[in-house]
């Protein structure tokens, strides 16, 4: 596994029409518009503890607690902005059409808001509210909740944020395994690669790796090495919004 550190000159990746790319994506390629990790020094976890806002007993104990968590996230996600890791991204959407499949673990919408048109959100999304009791359908909610807890107008029921906690199953698992298994480049951006499935997919990548062609190849672009850094080809350590802008040469 070659490891290029911070500074040195990347050697672009030549991406063809036809080229099919998985990308994986987490809190780090929004770090720099502003959007607190997790795990980093001072990040969410540092300042709140996960059984209590990010997980269904916490909710169930305390909702407005939960309730303010996610409320001071959706104030914050408000006022930031995409980055130009978010805007790189969303040129190889434009490029690739339907060959890129991004999925990313943020709940933020800055992908959407770069351009990006396709994004599967395995974690669920901040804007988003669901009933905790009834099956009512997800529901576009940027309200902020620090006093009451917002209950279900159809059954009474305290809403919830729309975001997959721990011990939740992530959303769309099978279409994730599918890209990973007919991709040709496989890049994650900006994930501890602490927390699966997702931080799995890379050793699914490489369990489908054609012998002949060696692919896919995958790549992992972020601040510091992640927990599963020995399952990547290669990792670009820098910051996202400086690695990412000139990693792709397009064949045009
Ligand atoms: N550019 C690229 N990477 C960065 C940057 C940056 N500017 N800043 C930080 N990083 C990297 C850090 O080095 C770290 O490896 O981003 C990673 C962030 O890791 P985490 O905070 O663990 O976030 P993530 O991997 O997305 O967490 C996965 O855990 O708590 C759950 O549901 C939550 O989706 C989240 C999941």
């Amino acid at each position: 596994m070659s490891r290029v550190g911070p500074g040195e000159d990347f050697e672009p990746i030549q991406i063809d029409r036809g080229t099919r790319v998985f990308v994986l994506t987490g809190a780090g390629i929004s770090a720099e518009s502003g959007v607190a990790t997790f795990r980093d020094a001072g990040g969410l976890w540092y300042q709140h503890r996960v059984e209590d806002v990010a997980t269904p007993e916490g909710f169930a104990r305390d909702p407005r607690l939960v309730w303010r968590f996610y409320s001071e996230r959706r104030k914050q996600v408000g006022t930031v902005r995409p980055n130009p890791a978010h805007l790189a991204l969303a040129e190889l959407e434009r490029f690739l059409g339907d060959d890129l499949f991004l999925v990313t673990q943020n709940v933020d919408p800055l992908h959407e808001l770069a351009g990006s048109k396709r994004v599967l959100h395995m974690h669920g999304e901040l804007l988003t509210s669901r009933c905790d009791t009834c099956p009512r359908p997800p529901f576009r909610d940027e309200r902020t909740y620090f006093e009451e807890v917002p209950v279900c107008e159809e059954c009474g029921g305290n809403l919830r944020p729309d975001v997959i906690w721990f011990g939740e199953i992530p959303l769309g698992m099978r279409e994730i395994a599918e890209a990973i298994d007919r991709c040709d480049l496989f890049l994650t951006v900006g994930s501890s690669g602490s927390v699966y499935p997702a931080a799995g997919f890379v050793a699914e990548a490489r369990a489908v790796r054609d012998p002949q062609t060696g692919r896919p190849r995958t790549i992992y672009v972020g601040l510091e090495r992640p927990d599963n850094a020995d399952a990547f080809d290669e990792c670009r350590l820098g910051p996202a919004g400086r690695v990412l802008p000139p990693l792709f040469r397009f064949a045009r």
